[in-house]
């Protein structure tokens, strides 16, 4: 069988360590695109992942280059193409810089391989998604956005946290934009099936929820000039493995909404089902009032965003 091909667009933080981790989990072939004057030190670092190959037994390939030409067959195209932020920026400070970014890389993509399953990971990513999938002009079962599979790691560390069990047995998920809006679920949180209502008492809970929402900017302050790289990598690959194995995971993804809770044309993070079709369906939970109400407020941050791109 012919191995798989994950193109990654961008190789700093994030991308390198995708190309780490496919490569240590033996997923496929990796080539990391960037800008011409860049490309030398991502050759670099795919041929230092290339040389430890051996202490882990493991044959594919990774390469670095700036033609895109060289990701024709791509199964999968993982875009973090653009600059993180750095302290007392939000993730929309980054929206004009980045959308440039994004919508070249959108139109190579369109070109080369119009196939492939796209994770959008440039943020503000909500709106880099939709500029995405608006200029390239792919279908949205092909395109979505990291945003809940991150925010849904953080929110279940933090309940492993507080309650001081396994991370393992935690289930949750964050819905909403992939900022100060987004919406961690209480009311659908559970520890091995027990509602986390019935084991935490409200000042806990909130607790919760806000450093899930602030978990972001918390590392962006520490780190001084970036933004979050492992847990964003680990989370996308997450995504990667769902497609690749065609595993019908329930991820929540920022996905081009039609319809679906009441919103037509934006991508938002809602439940999605990953598998080898990319984004299979959406799921949709009945929400109550104020979890509605809390969506509404994100969709309309999201709206006010991508109002922004003129697209
Ligand atoms: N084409 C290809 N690569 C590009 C382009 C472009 N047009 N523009 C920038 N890049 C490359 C940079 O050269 C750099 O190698 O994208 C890479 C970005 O890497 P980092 O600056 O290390 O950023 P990273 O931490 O990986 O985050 C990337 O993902 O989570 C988001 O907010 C984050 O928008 C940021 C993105």
């Amino acid at each position: 069988m012919q191995r798989k091909k994950i193109a990654v667009i961008g190789g700093g933080q994030i991308g390198s360590i995708i190309a780490l981790m496919s490569t240590q989990k033996e997923l496929g072939d990796v080539t990391v695109v960037d800008l011409p004057q860049n490309v030398n030190p991502v050759r670099g670092k795919t041929q230092d992942i290339d040389h430890l190959r051996p202490h882990i037994g493991v044959d594919v390939t990774l390469c670095a280059t700036c033609d895109y030409e060289d990701i024709s067959c791509a199964d999968v195209v993982v875009v973090t193409a653009g600059v993180p932020r750095k302290p007392n920026m939000s993730r929309e400070d980054l929206l004009d810089i980045n959308l440039e970014i994004v919508k070249g890389v959108a139109e190579q993509i369109k070109c080369h391989c119009p196939d492939a399953f796209i994770i959008v990971a440039t943020n503000p990513v909500d709106t880099m998604a939709y500029a995405f999938q608006k200029v390239s002009g792919l279908p949205r079962n092909q395109v979505v956005g990291l945003s809940g599979a991150l925010d849904t790691g953080r929110f279940q560390h933090f309940i492993a946290d507080e309650t001081g069990l396994s991370v393992k047995d935690v289930s949750c998920m964050v819905m909403g934009g992939h900022g100060p809006t987004m919406m961690p679920l209480i009311r659908t949180a559970t520890i091995a099936g027990i509602p986390i209502t019935t084991l935490l008492n409200q000042e806990q809970i909130d607790n919760i929820v806000r450093r899930t929402r602030e978990a972001g900017t918390e590392i962006v302050n520490l780190l001084g000039n970036g933004s979050a790289y492992f847990s964003s990598a680990a989370s996308i690959m997450e995504m990667i493995e769902a497609y690749l194995g065609d595993k019908k995971r329930v991820i929540s993804s920022s996905a081009l909404c039609q319809g679906e809770y009441g919103i037509d044309g934006y991508y938002l993070g809602v439940p999605c089902v990953i598998g080898a079709g990319g984004l299979e369906r959406i799921l949709e939970i009945e929400l109550t009032a104020e979890e509605n109400a809390a969506l509404q407020k994100t969709a309309d941050a999201v709206v006010q965003s991508v109002r922004q791109t003129g697209l």
